[in-house]
């Protein structure tokens, strides 16, 4: 499973919220990697086969990792850092706000 590299370096940490738990997170982690750290695998519905997605590429490609952040959704959580107090949401359906297609978030999956 995902584990830091240094989980020492750093001792800051903030919470959020996923899920409506709450998370206590390094500073400076991406949302992606907060989720992973948290046991989160799964962050999102296929919007056209409804199978479970989850974080890829790290790096803002992939578009896998689109979760709902302060109630905001479609939201790339590998390009998002944490902060103090976020709350986030993994997404079970379409988001209905502006976003990639459904055919661009599946990659043909
Ligand atoms: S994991 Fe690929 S865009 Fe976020």
């Amino acid at each position: 499973m995902f584990q830091p590299l240094s989980p020492d370096a750093d001792s800051a940490s903030l919470e959020i919220w996923i899920d409506q738990q709450p998370v206590r997170v390094p500073c400076g982690y991406s949302v992606a990697a907060a989720l992973l750290l948290a046991g989160h695998r799964h962050q999102r519905d296929s919007l056209l086969s409804g199978r479970p997605r989850g974080t890829y590429c790290m790096m803002g490609v992939c578009y896998e990792c689109l979760v709902e952040i302060d109630g905001i959704e479609n939201r790339q959580a590998c390009m998002t850092e944490v902060e103090a107090g976020m709350v986030i949401r993994r997404q079970r359906a379409a988001g209905q706000q502006d976003g990639p297609t459904p055919e661009a978030l599946d990659h043909g999956h």
